[in-house]
């Protein structure tokens, strides 16, 4: 997909439109249909399923629920994405932000009508600081040792420094990955240490680590016996809490599918699966792709991401596609001699190295994956890693 593509979601009933409209797109490459809706009652799950920049709902729409309505509801609902409202001139509507109707578009409309509304609602909403609903992406891998902590890491060194409010959520419960990786002493608090009722913000403050740069960390416990202790309903309170006072939270989660690690994939908005070029991972990724069709999570909610993309180690990369069923949406080259000092030193690559092959491909995935405007850079200095205030050993 080319970089800022803008995303749009059609709900639309009378198909020549709808067929209309697809075609205006096909002729450019700056927005793109995701998805065309015909009954409004749908509109709300696939507008969570799709995550559009910006809505094209036609007011004439019939049905269950209809157009006008419709726009009423997904701004009652604060979906936060702008919509453009479709109309006939005999059926006059005024653009109206505070009703939810960011712009209007009357038929009818040619290619550069359509485009000119789209960008527009799409900048102003953009400019406007308004960065929809924060994500959980959890990071996953099918199979060990892939690179789920590494990119996790580095991932949300990127989101920090383009300016988002940016958590990172130690998953693996068990072995705490994490704690490992920033060389965190087993004294620095953990998940465990948050009361299991009513979590507040503040108790949240008490227990997130500052880590490179300055994501804030939520650490797994510091031993593995205390996994037992983490309930998959507590994880689910906790990323509950941290989705309104985050704007990214990226998750490295454990191995196993267990029950913690369902829970993590629940909650996501995005599934990015880590995967490599070697048999064993490329078999269980197929068998996870079935396993979550079973769970029935849309096929839009998992991304692949294969890593060490560029060591293909006697493997057909057709054979990944094969077992996947689609092309991996990211890649990351293979750079030993940038990550792996890094990953020793608890540092982000990102950082230690900005302008590695490596470290540029995570800010490409980054902005994909995040939709970080263009222009967003990451921090370009590395910062000590620092526990309540605390300097740890780990720096960059
Ligand atoms: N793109 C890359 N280029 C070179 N080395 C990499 C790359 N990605 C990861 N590595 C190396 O691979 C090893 C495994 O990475 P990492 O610990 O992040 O994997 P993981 O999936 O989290 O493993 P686990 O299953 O144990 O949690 C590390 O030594 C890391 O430095
Ligand atoms: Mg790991």
């Amino acid at each position: 997909m080319p970089p800022d593509q803008v995303r749009l979601l059609l709900v639309e009933d009378v198909p020549q439109v709808a067929q209309y409209v697809r075609g205006l797109l096909n002729a450019q490459a700056q927005v793109r249909l995701v998805d065309v809706v015909s009954d409004g009652l749908e509109a709300l799950p696939r507008i969570a399923e799709h995550r559009p920049d910006v809505i094209v709902v036609d007011s004439l729409l019939q049905g269950r629920l209809r157009g006008m309505p419709l726009v009423k509801q997904l701004k009652d609902s604060g979906v936060g994405v702008p919509i453009i409202v479709l109309t006939v001139p005999q059926n006059p509507i005024k653009v109206d932000p505070k009703q939810g109707i960011a712009d209007v578009l009357s038929m009818p409309f040619n290619g550069y009508d359509l485009l000119t509304h789209v960008m527009g609602v799409y900048k102003a909403a953009t400019t406007a600081g308004d960065r929809g609903p924060s994500r959980i992406v959890s990071v996953f891998a099918p199979k060990g040792g892939v690179g789920k902590t590494t990119l996790a890491v580095n991932l949300a060194v990127v989101a920090a420094g383009s300016g988002l409010r940016t958590a990172l959520v130690d998953g693996s419960i068990q072995f705490g990955d994490l704690r490992g990786f920033l060389r965190a002493p087993a004294s620095a608090p953990s998940m465990l240490d948050l009361p299991t009722d009513r979590i507040a913000e503040s108790d949240l403050a008490q227990v997130m680590v500052r880590g490179p740069g300055d994501v804030e960390i939520l650490l797994a416990p510091p031993r593995v016996e205390m996994a037992e202790m983490v309930l998959a309903r507590d994880l689910e309170k906790i990323l509950s809490l941290m989705r309104r006072l985050y704007d990214v939270i990226l998750v490295d989660t454990g191995v196993s599918l267990n029950e913690l690690t369902l829970a993590f994939l629940d909650q996501a908005d995005t599934i990015l699966e880590i995967v490599t070029y070697d048999a064993a991972t490329v078999r269980n990724a197929a068998a996870m792709s079935e396993t979550f069709a079973k769970i029935g999570y849309p096929a839009s909610k998992v991304r692949y991401l294969i890593n060490r993309g560029d060591s293909v180690a006697g493997m057909e990369p057709a054979e990944l596609v094969t077992a996947i069923g689609r092309e991996p949406e990211y890649r990351i080259r293979s750079e030993g001699q940038v990550v792996a000092p890094a990953g020793n030193l608890g540092a982000a690559f990102v950082m230690t190295n900005p302008e590695a092959g490596v470290s540029r491909d995570v800010v490409e995935v980054a902005r994909h994956l995040l939709r970080l405007r263009a222009g967003e850079r990451p921090a370009s200095s590395p910062a000590p890693v620092g526990i309540r205030g605390a300097t740890v050993g780990a720096a960059g």
